[in-house]
């Protein structure tokens, strides 16, 4: 079954407004809303923000019975060129602020741990599909690639470029490498989805909550396309 998970109300509100016969379980600390979205059997829930929250969540929806996990929530854009409401589908995942480089490691790597951990494929470009079709009414762009995750609210021009220097990134936000260093250790596959509420410079703390509302909107557009498209292609 497939979990769809995001970290604040706004992210979550429309895909649990629109579940059919909801049905609210508590799995640990987290609740739980089990029902048709779209036609498919989901569980959804709202982790809250950071890493740790995320990675809790990913646990407890594990063993709550998803097979398969979505993450849906906006980021900051970090790459030239992007606007508030492009969209992002991961590829794979950093942590940014992980430094253990005293002791050899490169920047955003944890001591036997991956440089970054891969989205499923099949996922991902099936969400990529989902995202374009959104996308192409309203001419907004889809990006895919590196999303950098990290317990901090990026609000710096300077601070935004370095993250897509210094690690390749296309957005920042605060939960999804931590999804995918869970899932990928429970051996879940899982992809990520975010729309830009904020280009992570001086504006950002003004942006963020004016186009929340906004972009999470427009990702429970693509979560409709996600579900109603070709599911034999996907792990639900
Ligand atoms: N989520 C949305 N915008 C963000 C930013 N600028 N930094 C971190 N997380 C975010």
């Amino acid at each position: 079954m497939l979990a769809i998970l995001g970290a604040i109300e706004t992210e979550v509100a429309d895909n649990r407004r629109l579940l059919q016969d909801p049905v609210e379980l508590r799995a640990g600390h987290l609740t739980v809303h089990r029902g048709q979205l779209h036609g498919v059997e989901v569980l959804l829930a709202r982790c809250g923000v950071g890493k740790v929250n995320a990675a809790m969540a990913t646990t407890l929806l594990h063993s709550a019975g998803a097979t398969s996990l979505l993450f849906t929530g906006v980021a900051g854009g970090v790459a030239p060129g992007q606007q508030v409401g492009d969209l992002v589908v991961a590829t794979d995942l950093v942590q940014h602020d992980v430094d253990v480089t005293a002791l050899g490691r490169p920047p955003g790597q944890l001591l036997g741990e991956p440089g970054s951990w891969s989205a499923d494929p099949a996922m991902s470009g099936r969400l990529r599909e989902a995202a374009g079709a959104s996308a192409a009414r309203d001419g907004r762009a889809v990006h895919e690639g590196r999303i950098a995750s990290g317990d901090q609210f990026v609000a710096s021009a300077s601070r935004a470029a370095a993250l897509h220097t210094d690690f390749g990134a296309l957005c920042v936000e605060m939960e999804g490498a931590a999804v995918a260093q869970a899932a990928t250790s429970l051996g879940m596959p899982f992809a990520v989805l975010r729309a830009l509420s904020d280009t992570a410079d001086h504006g950002a703390a003004q942006d963020f909550p004016a186009f929340l509302t906004g972009s999470a909107r427009l990702m429970a557009e693509v979560v409709e396309h996600y579900l109603r498209g070709d599911q034999s292609k996907i792990a639900l």
